[in-house]
Parts: structure tokens; sequence; C-alpha cells
């Protein structure tokens, strides 16, 4: 049996930091699904298409261990779709831990039989979120090598397109 893992998130968008939990997740895990979420209510920088194409691309090199896709409705009935034994989710500090630990025994309380599963970043990563690598390249902060090349690229044009489309 195939061991399954779906690692959710806006991914809004995908940073190092996730690709670092990525490779770690595949340690463990055969397959690891990356399920972007189809949230109506957050005000998203990229489409979820947009982030589902960035992250196809800078993934490329795991081939069909991974497995690219988005999800609606609760995450628990999703992961049981998939056949999927396991929620992965990235730990950077403490400041993290009550929110996940909310995420995870919500889940838990939903469906017992998903278990949740926590891994740390590397330190490196420790201090990135998708939020402050948008904010760094709003302002024209220098952000590469904190993103894949791709979402370095599409981030630039991003931010281009909407400076061109506010001076209209
Ligand atoms: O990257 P994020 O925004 O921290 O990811 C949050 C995510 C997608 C994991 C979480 O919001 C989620 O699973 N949403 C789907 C609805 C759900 O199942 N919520 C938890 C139980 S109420």
């Amino acid at each position: 049996m195939k061991r399954i893992a779906i690692y959710p998130g806006s991914f809004d968008p995908l940073t190092n930091g996730h690709i670092d939990i990525i490779e770690r997740a595949l340690r463990i895990f055969d397959v690891v699904i990356v399920a972007v979420l189809h949230n109506v209510t957050k005000n998203a920088l990229f489409t979820v298409e947009e982030r589902m194409e960035m992250i196809r691309e800078s993934l490329e090199e795991f081939g069909d261990r991974i497995e690219v896709d988005s999800f609606g409705g609760l995450l628990v009935d999703y992961a049981e779709e998939k056949g999927a034994q396991a929620i992965v989710r990235g730990m950077r500090a403490i400041s993290d831990f009550e929110s996940e630990f909310q995420l995870a025994m919500m889940n838990r309380r939903l469906n017992r039989d998903i278990q949740t599963v926590f891994l740390l970043t590397g330190l490196r990563w420790i201090f990135i979120s998708s939020s402050a690598i948008k904010e760094a390249a709003r302002f024209g902060a220098d952000f590469a090598g904190l993103v894949s090349p791709v979402v370095h690229k599409r981030l630039k044009e991003k931010m281009a397109e909407a400076k061109s489309e506010g001076k209209r």
C-alpha cells in the first residue's frame, strides 16, 4: 500500500520553506499531494490555477511522487477521498503552534483515521512566509533565494502588472 500524505495550504505563492517541508515529507511518504485551498474569503494575489502551475514547475524534479491539486470544503474529506493516511503541516516557530494545534485537533475530531504530521522547516527558512515574501516583492526588495526561480519570475511580473494597473 502506498503511503500518501496531503500537504494543504494557500501557497500564495509557494516558498522555499514549503519546498523544504515537501522534501522532508517525501522521506516518509511515497506520494505527497500538494493541495491548494480554494478560498473564496482570502484575498489572494495569484489565482488557484497560477499557484498550481508554479508548484508543478517548481517541483518537476520529484516526478510522479508529487501530485498537485486543489480542494474546497473540509480537508479531512478531501484526504479520505484521495486515500491519504496523513496531513502534513510545517512548523516554523512556537507562534505557529497554537493555530496548528487547533486545526489538527479539529481535523482529528472530524476524522480519527487521518493523522496530522508536523515537520520542522530547516533553520534557514524559519523567518519566511508567503506574506513576508509578497511584502518584500511589493517594495522592490531582493527576495531571490527565498523562492524557486519560477516563483521569483512570476512574482516580479505580478508586481509589475499591479504597478502599471495602479498607474492607469
Ligand atoms: O496555508 P494556510 O492558509 O495556513 O492553510 C490552511 C488550510 C488550507 C490547511 C486550512 O485552512 C484548511 O484545511 N481549510 C479547509 C477547511 C477545513 O477543513 N478546516 C479545518 C476544520 S474546520
